[in-house]
């Protein structure tokens, strides 16, 4: 069908026929890769009976996975963790964030990234999104104040976030960088894998990311003395301390301290381990999808692809288009899923949605963990933070404007065609 020639009663919504009447997998990613590798690294460790790491530390698949991870990223270390939020906390504790200091998060992550700062004692200061739909370097910076001791920039749907503004911003003010990367791991900024830009990256491993273990986490560094710090937040126990020490007590000197249980199991470890090799092609065949179908939609009417930071390094797990108005966004979305293609609205009214702010009830109630557990009544803390429901309003703006087309690696050519297909014959009838 040619798309300039659809009229209005063409669109399935108003009782033509389906532009696409087969199904196209809407979800995907490592745990739908899960296979023959990783059935062997566990029984591996099943065998062996050696389901904690340092059991026998020699063939441990954390180890492994860890190396792996790190040269894969690039960063100078990589330690595994039990899962995202722990990567976050280890990450945080760390860097020595605690009582008194604000650190600054984005309005659209899930909410593990403001829970994590408030699990260190600190407490979690909400900044604007803007149309890449990750951290507003501008509005980053106007919420600086001078108990801010680090920001979390989020690289949301697997979207680079604009690395050089944030970390420009946070050297003028001197602030630690915490990349939140769970939902872009094997994404890149400028060449570089995100999360190895920051001081810190963290992972989440768990099973709606690219690759998982089930749950799991990463923390990634260049630098010793954090790595150091990271291992010993995450393990109450010395056990670590054997490689570390062989590592870096020629470089690093450091008292231990109390830490969580936050280890990483070897049945994990073999799960992402086996995992880590599909990394790359998972998100490989997600950006050439991703191309397929902007390219195959070109020109059509009415249409605004997203902006993202740096296109080429995104993980391309969607296609987000922007409308002037929340009502068209729905409109086109209300279309376009009645064509037969999955659509993802973001922000559905009524839908209390953990990924944006306004939903972050415990946040915004300043809801303490326990009455000695309170980071905004601290007496250490000096700020002044508030919150509110409608205290980002261009968040939430661009969250009711946008539509998400998912993508995934279990898509075929043919898939990306069929929703290019129906994508411009609901632009042609809507805006032709
Ligand atoms: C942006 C972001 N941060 C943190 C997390 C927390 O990860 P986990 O569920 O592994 O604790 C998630 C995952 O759900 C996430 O999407």
């Amino acid at each position: 069908m040619a798309a300039t020639k659809t009229k209005r009663s063409d669109l399935a919504i108003n009782g033509g026929p389906k532009a696409v009447t087969e199904d196209i997998p809407y979800v995907g990613f490592g745990v739908y890769e899960l296979g023959e590798e990783e059935k062997r690294c566990v029984n591996d460790v099943l065998n062996r009976k050696a389901v904690f790491r340092w059991q026998d530390a020699k063939h441990s698949y954390v180890m492994r996975f860890e190396e792996g991870f790190a040269k894969k990223t690039g960063a100078k270390h990589a330690l595994a963790v039990s899962s995202g939020t722990a990567a976050l906390v280890t990450g945080l504790t760390a860097l020595g964030v605690g009582p008194g200091d604000e650190v600054i998060v984005p309005a659209y992550t899930y909410i593990a990234s403001a829970s994590a700062v408030i699990l260190v004692g600190a407490v979690p200061v909400i900044a604007e999104i803007d149309d890449t739909l990750t951290l507003d370097p501008q509005d980053f910076e106007r919420k600086i104040t001078p108990y801010t001791k680090a920001v979390m920039p989020v690289h949301m749907r697997g979207i680079p976030c604009d690395m050089d503004s944030i970390m420009r911003i946070a050297k003028r003010h001197n602030l630690f960088v915490i990349e939140d990367a769970s939902q872009c791991d094997g994404g890149t900024y400028k060449g570089k894998r995100v999360g190895a830009i920051g001081h810190i990256g963290c992972f989440s491993l768990q099973a709606s990311k690219t690759i998982t273990s089930g749950e799991g986490g990463v923390v990634i560094t260049n630098d010793d003395h954090l790595y150091a710090r990271a291992a010993i937040a995450h393990d109450s126990g010395i056990a670590f301390w054997r490689k570390l020490s062989e590592e870096l007590a020629q470089k690093v000197t450091l008292q231990a301290f109390a830490g969580q249980g936050y280890r990483m199991n070897e049945l994990a470890g073999a799960v992402a381990f086996a995992q880590l090799h599909k990394l790359d092609k998972i998100v490989a065949v997600c950006r050439q999808r991703k191309k397929e179908l902007l390219r195959d939609i070109a020109g059509a009417p009415g249409l605004k692809p997203m902006r993202v930071p740096d296109p080429d390094g995104e993980c391309a797990y969607s296609a987000n288009f922007l409308f002037d108005s929340a009502e068209e966004a729905q409109r086109f979305a209300q279309a376009l899923s009645a064509e037969g293609v999955h659509v993802h609205t973001i922000h559905n009214e009524g839908f209390p949605d953990r990924h944006i702010y306004k939903y972050w009830d415990y946040v915004l109630n300043k809801v303490p963990i326990s009455p000695g557990r309170d980071p905004w009544r601290d007496p250490r803390y000096q700020g002044s933070v508030e919150y509110a429901e409608d205290m980002c309003p261009q968040t939430m703006s661009i969250l009711t404007r946008t539509v998400a087309v998912p993508l995934n690696q279990r898509m075929t050519r043919q898939h990306t065609r069929l929703i290019a297909k129906a994508i411009k014959k609901v632009a042609a009838g809507l805006y032709g």
